[in-house]
């Protein structure tokens, strides 16, 4: 029997539709927010506001760029949780308004599962193309989360280590915020640290047990850093900016790089993946290559539209629902701090 998803991403700052006929992905559109770019992070308010402008031109495209019509969709899959109330909640209550007009079921999807299950989407144009083997460990890191889990099936997955304070794409904008880029810096500090010198500057990485992270004592070190060298050079950071990006960038990609390493011994599993929108750091990529090529794993690096909050990975995870038959009743509500 065929199954067609249509999948609904609204958690954040991106507006995204897609659909999936049975596991290969025939649309995924994203519509970022710009509104934001002059805060430093994402403002709740503006996001829901714009979520609402968004959802009905994206869905429409979605199936539009699909060649599928909304007469075949077989449920609807939309993202619960965790994310920001106000955006979740324009989300599901479209979901939910489709799946009335349609007399069909609706899934509410783990956002962060989806980031993990965003390597099972298949390319109808490359059917070829390799997913993970269960056990994998992927290392899911994004503006929220920072988490190392073991992927044993679809739906089960045990976090075995995860940030104790501030996500890694937060120590990406943040420190960025404190040099005056605009949200999201993690591109930015990416793009500019290709031009610098990553061993210019050194920052103590924190002491922290076992598989957890932590990420806020880096971020404060170099908040005090620069306010020093800025007394003694108003121009420190506009001249120094590549050479900023690059060390900074280093630390935190070593700090992620340390703990998947200690994983990789400790659960003595060698297929690798990485998830999230960090994930396209290019720093990353290639460190995480390096390691591979060295310890003979096996790594799964996502492609760019399937790193970022997108609801290709949302529609790819209701159809591993729908197979269950786990659907949602039209009560549900979305959860802002939702575990899996
Ligand atoms: O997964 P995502 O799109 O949204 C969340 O669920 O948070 O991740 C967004 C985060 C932001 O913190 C952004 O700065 C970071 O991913 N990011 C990057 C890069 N691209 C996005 N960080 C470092 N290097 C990149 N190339
Ligand atoms: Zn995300």
């Amino acid at each position: 029997m065929s199954i067609t998803i249509l999948g609904i991403e609204s958690s954040c700052d991106d507006t995204s539709a897609a659909v999936i006929k049975d596991g290969y992905l025939f649309s995924n559109i994203i519509s970022g927010q710009k509104v934001h770019e002059n805060y430093g992070g994402v403002v709740p308010e503006l996001a829901s506001r714009a979520h609402q402008q968004h959802i009905v031109p994206v869905v429409y495209q979605a199936f539009e760029e699909s060649g599928i019509n909304k007469e075949s969709v077989d449920a609807v899959a939309f993202t619960r949780g965790p994310g920001l109330l106000g955006s979740l909640m324009v989300g599901s209550s479209f979901a939910k308004a489709f799946a009335v007009a349609r007399d069909i079921p609706i899934i509410g999807v783990n956002h962060l599962q989806a980031h993990i299950l965003a390597h099972f989407i298949r390319n109808p144009n490359k059917p070829e193309e390799e997913i993970p083997e269960f056990p994998f460990l992927c290392l899911l890191v994004s503006g929220g989360h920072t988490q190392l889990v073991k992927v044993n099936s679809y739906f089960d997955m045990q976090i075995i280590g995860q940030t104790i304070d501030d996500a890694a794409g937060e120590a990406f904008d943040k420190t960025g915020k404190i040099m005056g880029l605009p949200y999201p810096a993690g591109p930015v500090i990416d793009k500019y640290a290709k031009q610098g010198n990553p061993q210019a500057f050194k920052f103590t990485k924190p002491k922290i047990e076992g598989l957890n992270y932590s990420f806020s004592g880096l971020k404060t070190a170099i908040l005090y850093f620069l306010r020093d060298k800025v007394k003694q050079d108003t121009d420190f950071i506009k001249n120094n900016f590549n050479d900023l990006c690059a060390s900074i960038q280093h630390t935190i990609i070593q700090i992620l790089m340390e703990k998947l390493i200690l994983a990789a011994e400790q659960t003595g599993i060698k297929e690798v993946a990485i998830a999230g929108g960090v994930s396209a750091n290019s720093e990353m990529k290639k460190k995480l290559q390096q390691e591979a090529d060295q310890r003979n794993w096996k790594v799964h690096i996502p492609q760019l539209q399937y790193t970022m909050d997108n609801a290709g990975m949302i529609a790819i995870t209701g159809y591993y629902k729908y197979q269950k038959q786990s659907f949602d009743s039209l009560n549900v509500v979305p959860e802002a701090r939702f575990k899996y």
